[in-house]
């Protein structure tokens, strides 16, 4: 029932970019690759179409979906206004990893924004995406094409795991580039304030604003405060195992993190390590991925879902993870670990 479609994103066939679209507008369900990680995408001002999505994800209802659109003047035709402070932003990062809130206007179903008056609106920057939204000629709400809960794909292998049988078409365009989700941005407060980090970081909207802030919320400690981004407050990308992060100095790290291990495979627990270039070597784990290079943090967030995924299916019972600097792109992927993890994490000087 689900049709797989491959597409080269060197070449483009007119035809199947087509055939997805068609699905879309007569109010079906296309997953398709971005920059960030595959969206499952619907037509957003079809309530029916928007239903399709929350009931193939297991999303809950409350949870609004983010609006993807290819041309700017889709933009103008779903919003109340778009403020100035919008403007420099989209001038600067659109088409790209950026989630930008707007106020809605009555054209947008409250089905997409859970209630809220305001709606999440990005430009991907893929090729797929862009020429898919211009062909269907309509805004596209997309979440991640996981099930809820689950790591999102950054492949379209992790798609059709999840959502065979329950969508109408995955289109194939192999692995995206970011690998973590869009940074998500309210500009409704004075300072421009972060919801989720993403893959344009905080240090990039410095560049445009003398001021900057986080959602206080998204800092787990912080179990009372109401995240002003719905989505923060599930747990979520979650591997099937129990998850457990040690951060500090790298050599007390990979001490700790060996100290742990024994501990657990005592117990006779099968441990898993995310590792990295650096420290790989440091361990002697049967089970252990390397996620990347500390020293590009591009190459930790793009691996990072699948490694979860690859745990998965090894089948570990515990996974013990290296973390990562707070900053740039760092603060997204702990972020992510830290919702794998549901927040136990190790802090050693
Ligand atoms: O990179 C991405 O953003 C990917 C790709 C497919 O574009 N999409 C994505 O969508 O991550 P989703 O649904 O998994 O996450 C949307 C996030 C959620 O945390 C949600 O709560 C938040 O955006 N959000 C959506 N509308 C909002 C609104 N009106 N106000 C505040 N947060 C909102
Ligand atoms: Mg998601």
């Amino acid at each position: 029932k689900t049709k797989v479609l491959k597409i080269d994103i060197n070449n483009l066939e007119k035809q199947k970019i087509e055939q997805g679209a068609e699905i879309l507008k007569r109010g079906g369900t296309v997953a398709f690759p971005t920059e960030t990680v595959y969206g499952l995408g619907a037509n957003a001002l079809d309530e029916k179409a928007i239903s399709k999505i929350f009931k193939a994800k297991g999303r809950p209802q409350d949870n609004p979906l983010i609006v993807h659109i290819a041309e700017i003047e889709q933009l103008y035709d779903i919003v109340e206004e778009v403020p100035q402070r919008a403007l420099d932003l989209i001038e600067r990062f659109w088409p790209g990893p950026l989630t930008i809130i707007f106020k809605k206007n009555s054209k947008v179903p409250d089905r997409i924004t859970g209630g809220l008056s305001t709606v999440a609106i990005r430009m991907p920057n893929h090729p797929i995406a862009l020429k898919l939204i211009k062909e269907a000629n309509l805004p596209i709400a997309a979440p991640s094409a996981n099930t809820s809960g689950r790591p999102s794909p950054t492949d379209a292998s992790h798609v059709i795991e999840d959502l065979t049988g329950k969508i109408d078409m995955i289109i194939d365009g192999g692995a995206t580039g970011i690998g973590v989700e869009s940074t998500v941005l309210d500009l409704s407060t004075e300072i421009p304030t972060i919801l989720r980090p993403g893959g344009v970081t905080k240090e990039d909207l410095l560049t445009i604003f003398p001021k900057v802030e986080f959602d206080p919320a998204l800092e787990l400690k912080n179990k009372n405060i109401i995240p002003k981004s719905p989505g923060q407050k599930y747990r979520h990308y979650s591997p099937e195992a129990e998850m457990i992060i040690v951060t500090g100095e790298i050599h007390n790290m990979i001490e700790k993190i060996n100290e742990l291990t024994s501990e657990y495979q005592k117990e006779g627990k099968k441990v898993g390590i995310i590792a990295t270039n650096q420290t790989k070597d440091k361990y002697n784990n049967e089970n252990l991925i390397v996620v990347g290079d500390r020293r590009k943090l591009e190459t930790i967030s793009r691996n990072l879902f699948k490694t979860l995924r690859e745990f998965d299916k090894i089948g570990v019972d515990i996974i013990i993870a290296e973390g990562v600097t707070e900053e740039g792109l760092g603060k997204a992927i702990m972020n992510r670990m830290n919702k794998a993890a549901g927040g136990r994490v190790i802090k050693i000087n």
